[in-house]
Protein backbone atom coordinates (compact mmCIF):
# COMPACT_ATOMS: atom_id res chain seq x y z
CA UNK A 1 0.00 0.00 0.00
CA UNK A 2 1.47 3.56 -0.95
CA UNK A 3 2.30 5.68 1.83
CA UNK A 4 -0.17 8.47 2.69
CA UNK A 5 1.55 12.03 2.44
CA UNK A 6 -0.24 14.46 4.78
CA UNK A 7 -0.23 18.18 5.43
CA UNK A 8 -1.03 19.52 8.92
CA UNK A 9 -1.67 22.97 9.30
CA UNK A 10 -1.83 24.22 13.22
CA UNK A 11 0.35 25.14 16.59
CA UNK A 12 2.37 23.83 18.79
CA UNK A 13 2.85 24.48 22.00
CA UNK A 14 5.00 23.55 25.19
CA UNK A 15 2.12 22.10 28.16
CA UNK A 16 2.12 22.49 31.37
CA UNK A 17 -0.55 19.89 32.27
CA UNK A 18 -1.62 20.51 36.39
CA UNK A 19 -3.00 16.97 37.73
CA UNK A 20 -5.69 17.46 39.96
CA UNK A 21 -8.64 17.77 41.97
CA UNK A 22 -12.40 17.01 41.15
CA UNK A 23 -13.58 19.43 38.33
CA UNK A 24 -16.53 20.71 41.03
CA UNK A 25 -14.32 21.49 43.47
CA UNK A 26 -13.33 24.73 41.41
CA UNK A 27 -14.77 27.80 43.29
CA UNK A 28 -14.50 31.14 41.99
CA UNK A 29 -11.44 33.28 43.62
CA UNK A 30 -10.70 29.87 45.36
CA UNK A 31 -7.13 28.02 45.23
CA UNK A 32 -7.36 24.78 44.02
CA UNK A 33 -4.34 22.34 45.44
CA UNK A 34 -2.79 20.02 42.01
CA UNK A 35 -1.42 16.74 42.83
CA UNK A 36 1.86 16.99 39.98
CA UNK A 37 2.72 18.98 37.12
CA UNK A 38 4.00 17.44 33.76
CA UNK A 39 5.43 19.88 30.82
CA UNK A 40 5.04 17.99 27.70
CA UNK A 41 5.49 18.93 23.97
CA UNK A 42 2.30 19.77 22.49
CA UNK A 43 -0.28 21.89 20.37
CA UNK A 44 -2.60 20.73 18.28
CA UNK A 45 -0.63 20.82 15.31
CA UNK A 46 2.57 19.01 17.00
CA UNK A 47 0.02 16.26 18.42
CA UNK A 48 -1.77 15.44 14.91
CA UNK A 49 1.65 15.67 12.87
CA UNK A 50 3.77 13.50 15.53
CA UNK A 51 0.37 10.49 15.48
CA UNK A 52 0.61 10.77 11.48
CA UNK A 53 3.60 10.09 11.34
CA UNK A 54 3.64 7.63 14.26
CA UNK A 55 0.50 5.82 12.04
CA UNK A 56 3.12 5.74 9.09
CA UNK A 57 2.02 8.61 6.92
CA UNK A 58 4.49 10.88 5.57
CA UNK A 59 3.88 13.90 7.44
CA UNK A 60 4.27 17.73 6.89
CA UNK A 61 3.92 20.53 9.45
CA UNK A 62 2.96 23.97 8.34
CA UNK A 63 3.44 26.04 11.80
CA UNK A 64 5.74 28.50 13.97
CA UNK A 65 8.12 28.67 16.90
CA UNK A 66 9.95 30.98 18.91
CA UNK A 67 13.70 31.06 18.66
CA UNK A 68 13.32 29.71 22.46
CA UNK A 69 14.04 26.78 24.06
CA UNK A 70 10.97 25.40 23.82
CA UNK A 71 10.70 25.62 20.38
CA UNK A 72 14.30 23.96 20.15
CA UNK A 73 12.91 21.46 22.30
CA UNK A 74 9.79 20.92 20.32
CA UNK A 75 11.45 20.55 17.10
CA UNK A 76 14.17 18.00 18.06
CA UNK A 77 11.14 16.06 19.18
CA UNK A 78 9.40 16.26 16.05
CA UNK A 79 12.50 15.57 13.58
CA UNK A 80 13.24 12.55 16.18
CA UNK A 81 9.47 11.54 14.85
CA UNK A 82 10.16 12.07 11.08
CA UNK A 83 7.88 14.97 10.78
CA UNK A 84 9.21 16.78 7.81
CA UNK A 85 10.35 20.85 9.28
CA UNK A 86 10.89 22.38 6.23
CA UNK A 87 7.65 24.28 6.82
CA UNK A 88 7.66 25.92 10.22
CA UNK A 89 9.00 29.06 10.75
CA UNK A 90 11.70 30.04 13.36
CA UNK A 91 10.73 33.25 15.01
CA UNK A 92 12.68 35.59 16.83
CA UNK A 93 10.86 38.36 18.18
CA UNK A 94 7.70 36.23 19.53
CA UNK A 95 7.66 33.31 22.74
CA UNK A 96 6.47 29.61 21.67
CA UNK A 97 3.12 29.04 22.21
CA UNK A 98 2.28 27.68 25.75
CA UNK A 99 -0.55 25.86 27.23
CA UNK A 100 -1.46 25.09 30.57
CA UNK A 101 -4.01 22.68 31.06
CA UNK A 102 -5.98 21.54 34.20
CA UNK A 103 -6.72 18.10 34.16
CA UNK A 104 -9.33 16.74 36.97
CA UNK A 105 -9.59 13.53 38.11
CA UNK A 106 -12.88 13.64 36.68
CA UNK A 107 -11.99 14.03 33.06
CA UNK A 108 -13.28 17.48 32.68
CA UNK A 109 -9.80 20.20 31.89
CA UNK A 110 -9.60 23.59 31.64
CA UNK A 111 -7.30 24.55 29.04
CA UNK A 112 -5.28 28.27 28.70
CA UNK A 113 -3.08 29.11 26.21
CA UNK A 114 -0.54 31.56 25.38
CA UNK A 115 -0.53 31.89 21.35
CA UNK A 116 2.55 33.22 20.29
CA UNK A 117 4.29 32.35 17.52
CA UNK A 118 1.22 30.15 16.24
CA UNK A 119 -0.48 33.70 15.54
CA UNK A 120 2.17 34.04 12.76
CA UNK A 121 0.80 30.72 11.06
CA UNK A 122 0.12 32.51 7.57
CA UNK A 123 -1.38 31.25 4.54
CA UNK A 124 1.74 32.04 2.25
CA UNK A 125 3.38 29.00 4.20
CA UNK A 126 0.22 26.70 3.52
CA UNK A 127 0.62 27.89 -0.13
CA UNK A 128 4.43 27.58 0.15
CA UNK A 129 3.82 23.77 0.89
CA UNK A 130 1.37 22.65 -1.38
CA UNK A 131 3.25 24.07 -3.56
CA UNK A 132 6.25 21.62 -2.92
CA UNK A 133 4.38 18.07 -2.53
CA UNK A 134 1.64 16.51 -3.20
CA UNK A 135 -0.57 15.96 -0.71
CA UNK A 136 -3.18 12.88 -0.18
CA UNK A 137 -5.50 14.83 2.58
CA UNK A 138 -4.75 17.85 4.78
CA UNK A 139 -5.73 18.43 8.32
CA UNK A 140 -6.03 21.71 10.38
CA UNK A 141 -7.49 23.41 13.20
CA UNK A 142 -8.31 27.05 14.80
CA UNK A 143 -5.09 27.86 16.92
CA UNK A 144 -3.51 30.15 14.51
CA UNK A 145 -4.78 33.34 12.51
CA UNK A 146 -8.81 32.42 11.21
CA UNK A 147 -7.70 33.52 7.78
CA UNK A 148 -5.07 30.88 7.37
CA UNK A 149 -7.88 28.39 8.10
CA UNK A 150 -10.53 29.81 5.57
CA UNK A 151 -7.14 30.10 3.04
CA UNK A 152 -5.50 26.54 3.72
CA UNK A 153 -9.25 25.72 3.15
CA UNK A 154 -9.32 27.36 -0.55
CA UNK A 155 -5.60 26.31 -1.55
CA UNK A 156 -6.60 22.75 -0.85
CA UNK A 157 -9.69 22.45 -2.64
CA UNK A 158 -8.10 24.22 -5.91
CA UNK A 159 -5.67 21.52 -5.55
CA UNK A 160 -8.58 19.29 -5.16
CA UNK A 161 -7.23 17.96 -1.62
CA UNK A 162 -9.76 16.67 0.43
CA UNK A 163 -9.69 19.09 4.12
CA UNK A 164 -10.53 17.84 7.57
CA UNK A 165 -11.14 20.73 10.24
CA UNK A 166 -11.02 19.52 13.44
CA UNK A 167 -12.22 22.65 15.14
CA UNK A 168 -10.78 22.92 18.20
CA UNK A 169 -10.14 25.44 20.16
CA UNK A 170 -13.82 26.24 20.94
CA UNK A 171 -15.56 29.28 18.82
CA UNK A 172 -18.01 30.49 16.65
CA UNK A 173 -16.70 30.78 13.26
CA UNK A 174 -19.10 31.53 9.94
CA UNK A 175 -18.72 27.47 8.83
CA UNK A 176 -19.89 29.11 5.58
CA UNK A 177 -16.35 29.84 4.25
CA UNK A 178 -15.20 26.42 4.47
CA UNK A 179 -18.77 25.01 1.92
CA UNK A 180 -17.33 21.99 0.50
CA UNK A 181 -15.02 20.91 3.45
CA UNK A 182 -14.63 17.09 3.69
CA UNK A 183 -15.28 16.63 7.41
CA UNK A 184 -15.79 19.03 10.14
CA UNK A 185 -14.91 17.52 13.26
CA UNK A 186 -15.47 19.37 16.55
CA UNK A 187 -15.48 17.92 20.56
CA UNK A 188 -18.30 18.49 22.76
CA UNK A 189 -17.84 22.46 23.65
CA UNK A 190 -16.90 23.23 19.62
CA UNK A 191 -20.29 22.00 18.88
CA UNK A 192 -21.61 23.97 21.10
CA UNK A 193 -19.58 27.02 20.29
CA UNK A 194 -20.48 26.39 16.75
CA UNK A 195 -24.07 25.50 16.73
CA UNK A 196 -25.21 26.89 20.45
CA UNK A 197 -26.39 23.44 20.55
CA UNK A 198 -25.54 21.51 24.03
CA UNK A 199 -25.24 17.36 22.88
CA UNK A 200 -26.66 15.44 25.51
CA UNK A 201 -28.04 12.66 23.71
CA UNK A 202 -28.22 11.15 19.98
CA UNK A 203 -31.33 13.84 19.24
CA UNK A 204 -29.04 16.31 19.91
CA UNK A 205 -26.18 14.90 18.61
CA UNK A 206 -28.17 14.59 14.93
CA UNK A 207 -29.29 18.16 15.13
CA UNK A 208 -25.70 20.02 16.20
CA UNK A 209 -24.12 17.66 13.32
CA UNK A 210 -27.17 18.62 11.01
CA UNK A 211 -26.39 22.35 11.36
CA UNK A 212 -22.83 22.42 10.68
CA UNK A 213 -23.37 19.81 7.94
CA UNK A 214 -26.05 22.28 6.32
CA UNK A 215 -24.07 25.37 7.00
CA UNK A 216 -20.21 23.88 6.05
CA UNK A 217 -21.95 21.48 3.13
CA UNK A 218 -19.30 19.60 4.57
CA UNK A 219 -19.33 15.79 3.20
CA UNK A 220 -19.23 14.16 6.89
CA UNK A 221 -19.70 15.89 10.48
CA UNK A 222 -17.79 13.47 12.99
CA UNK A 223 -18.95 14.65 16.60
CA UNK A 224 -16.41 13.75 18.99
CA UNK A 225 -17.89 13.26 22.56
CA UNK A 226 -15.00 12.30 24.73
CA UNK A 227 -15.87 9.06 27.15
CA UNK A 228 -18.95 8.68 25.40
CA UNK A 229 -17.33 7.85 21.43
CA UNK A 230 -17.94 9.80 18.83
CA UNK A 231 -20.96 10.67 16.30
CA UNK A 232 -20.94 10.21 12.50
CA UNK A 233 -23.66 12.32 10.83
CA UNK A 234 -23.34 11.61 6.30
CA UNK A 235 -26.34 13.33 5.03
CA UNK A 236 -28.50 10.25 5.72
CA UNK A 237 -27.84 9.30 8.88
CA UNK A 238 -26.57 9.16 12.45
CA UNK A 239 -24.75 6.89 14.06
CA UNK A 240 -22.59 6.83 17.64
CA UNK A 241 -19.53 4.87 18.30
CA UNK A 242 -19.18 4.34 21.77
CA UNK A 243 -15.34 4.59 23.22
CA UNK A 244 -13.20 2.21 24.48
CA UNK A 245 -13.48 1.05 28.37
CA UNK A 246 -10.07 2.21 29.38
CA UNK A 247 -8.28 4.03 33.06
CA UNK A 248 -8.90 7.15 31.90
CA UNK A 249 -5.78 9.11 33.23
CA UNK A 250 -5.20 12.62 31.19
CA UNK A 251 -7.42 13.35 27.77
CA UNK A 252 -4.62 15.81 26.66
CA UNK A 253 -4.30 15.28 22.54
CA UNK A 254 -6.88 12.53 22.38
CA UNK A 255 -9.10 14.33 19.92
CA UNK A 256 -5.62 15.12 17.80
CA UNK A 257 -5.02 10.96 17.62
CA UNK A 258 -8.60 10.34 17.23
CA UNK A 259 -9.13 12.78 14.09
CA UNK A 260 -5.37 11.44 12.67
CA UNK A 261 -5.95 7.98 13.09
CA UNK A 262 -9.50 8.59 11.19
CA UNK A 263 -7.55 10.69 8.74
CA UNK A 264 -4.62 8.15 7.73
CA UNK A 265 -7.20 5.20 7.80
CA UNK A 266 -9.03 6.88 5.27
CA UNK A 267 -6.04 7.68 2.98
CA UNK A 268 -5.10 4.14 3.22
CA UNK A 269 -8.73 3.37 1.83
CA UNK A 270 -10.54 2.28 4.95
CA UNK A 271 -14.19 2.38 4.77
CA UNK A 272 -15.51 5.31 6.84
CA UNK A 273 -16.73 2.63 9.66
CA UNK A 274 -13.48 0.79 10.19
CA UNK A 275 -11.79 4.25 10.62
CA UNK A 276 -13.57 5.55 12.92
CA UNK A 277 -12.90 2.09 14.61
CA UNK A 278 -9.28 2.39 14.44
CA UNK A 279 -9.32 6.14 15.53
CA UNK A 280 -11.44 5.33 18.76
CA UNK A 281 -9.20 2.55 19.36
CA UNK A 282 -5.98 5.22 19.55
CA UNK A 283 -8.03 7.66 21.41
CA UNK A 284 -8.94 5.35 24.19
CA UNK A 285 -5.02 4.39 24.33
CA UNK A 286 -4.05 8.24 24.67
CA UNK A 287 -6.52 9.20 26.88
CA UNK A 288 -4.97 6.00 29.35
CA UNK A 289 -1.64 7.87 29.68
CA UNK A 290 -0.41 11.36 30.09
CA UNK A 291 0.37 14.13 27.97
CA UNK A 292 -0.24 14.30 24.01
CA UNK A 293 2.54 12.94 21.92
CA UNK A 294 3.72 11.10 24.71
CA UNK A 295 0.51 9.31 25.02
CA UNK A 296 0.18 8.35 21.09
CA UNK A 297 0.21 4.81 20.36
CA UNK A 298 1.94 3.05 17.68
CA UNK A 299 0.08 0.65 15.55
CA UNK A 300 0.79 -2.61 17.19
CA UNK A 301 -0.90 -1.21 20.19
CA UNK A 302 -3.82 -0.23 18.23
CA UNK A 303 -4.44 -3.26 16.78
CA UNK A 304 -4.04 -4.93 20.27
CA UNK A 305 -6.50 -2.57 21.68
CA UNK A 306 -9.08 -3.49 18.76
CA UNK A 307 -8.80 -6.73 19.55
CA UNK A 308 -10.01 -6.20 23.02
CA UNK A 309 -13.04 -3.22 22.07
CA UNK A 310 -14.40 -6.30 20.11
CA UNK A 311 -14.69 -7.92 22.90
CA UNK A 312 -16.31 -5.20 24.57
CA UNK A 313 -18.53 -5.00 21.74
CA UNK A 314 -22.43 -4.29 22.72
CA UNK A 315 -22.14 -2.76 25.99
CA UNK A 316 -22.86 0.47 24.81
CA UNK A 317 -24.19 3.42 26.86
CA UNK A 318 -27.13 3.21 26.81
CA UNK A 319 -27.52 6.38 29.23
CA UNK A 320 -26.68 8.29 25.80
CA UNK A 321 -29.04 6.68 23.64
CA UNK A 322 -31.41 8.94 25.72
P1 LIG B 1 -8.32 17.07 23.13
O1 LIG B 1 -8.78 18.47 22.80
O2 LIG B 1 -7.90 16.94 24.56
O3 LIG B 1 -7.33 16.53 22.17
P2 LIG B 1 -11.02 16.43 22.49
O4 LIG B 1 -11.75 17.16 23.57
O5 LIG B 1 -10.94 17.08 21.14
O6 LIG B 1 -9.57 16.08 22.98
P3 LIG B 1 -12.57 14.12 23.15
O7 LIG B 1 -13.97 14.24 22.71
O8 LIG B 1 -12.27 14.33 24.58
O9 LIG B 1 -11.65 15.03 22.22
O10 LIG B 1 -12.02 12.69 22.78
C1 LIG B 1 -11.78 12.23 21.46
C2 LIG B 1 -11.98 10.73 21.42
O11 LIG B 1 -11.15 10.12 22.42
C3 LIG B 1 -13.39 10.31 21.79
O12 LIG B 1 -14.24 10.34 20.65
C4 LIG B 1 -13.17 8.91 22.34
O13 LIG B 1 -13.11 7.96 21.28
C5 LIG B 1 -11.80 9.03 23.01
N1 LIG B 1 -11.98 9.29 24.46
C6 LIG B 1 -12.06 10.49 25.08
N2 LIG B 1 -12.26 10.34 26.41
C7 LIG B 1 -12.31 9.01 26.65
C8 LIG B 1 -12.49 8.19 27.81
N3 LIG B 1 -12.67 8.73 29.01
N4 LIG B 1 -12.47 6.84 27.64
C9 LIG B 1 -12.27 6.27 26.43
N5 LIG B 1 -12.09 6.98 25.30
C10 LIG B 1 -12.11 8.33 25.39
O1 LIG C 1 -5.50 19.26 21.56
C1 LIG C 1 -4.63 19.24 22.66
C2 LIG C 1 -3.71 20.43 22.60
O2 LIG C 1 -4.48 21.60 22.74
C3 LIG C 1 -2.68 20.47 23.71
O3 LIG C 1 -1.50 19.81 23.37
C4 LIG C 1 -2.53 21.96 23.96
O4 LIG C 1 -1.32 22.46 23.46
C5 LIG C 1 -3.71 22.65 23.27
O5 LIG C 1 -3.30 23.36 22.19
Amino acid sequence: MKQPKVLIVGSINMDMIFYGPHGDEMKPNGCLNFDSIGYYCGGKGANQAMAAAKLGAEAYLVSAVGSDENGRKIRELLRGGNVHLDFISVLDDVQTGLSGIFMMKDGSYIGTNIRGANDRIMPEMVEHALDAEAFDMVLMQMEMPLETVYRTYELATERKIPVILDAGPAMKIPLERLRGIFMVSPNEAETEALTGIAVKDEETALEAAKFIREHACAKYVLLKLGGKGSYLYDGKKGSLYPACKVNFVDTTGAGDTFTTALMIRLCNEDGMETAIRYATAAAGICVSRRGGISSIPDREEIELQIKNMSDQKGEQDEEFKG
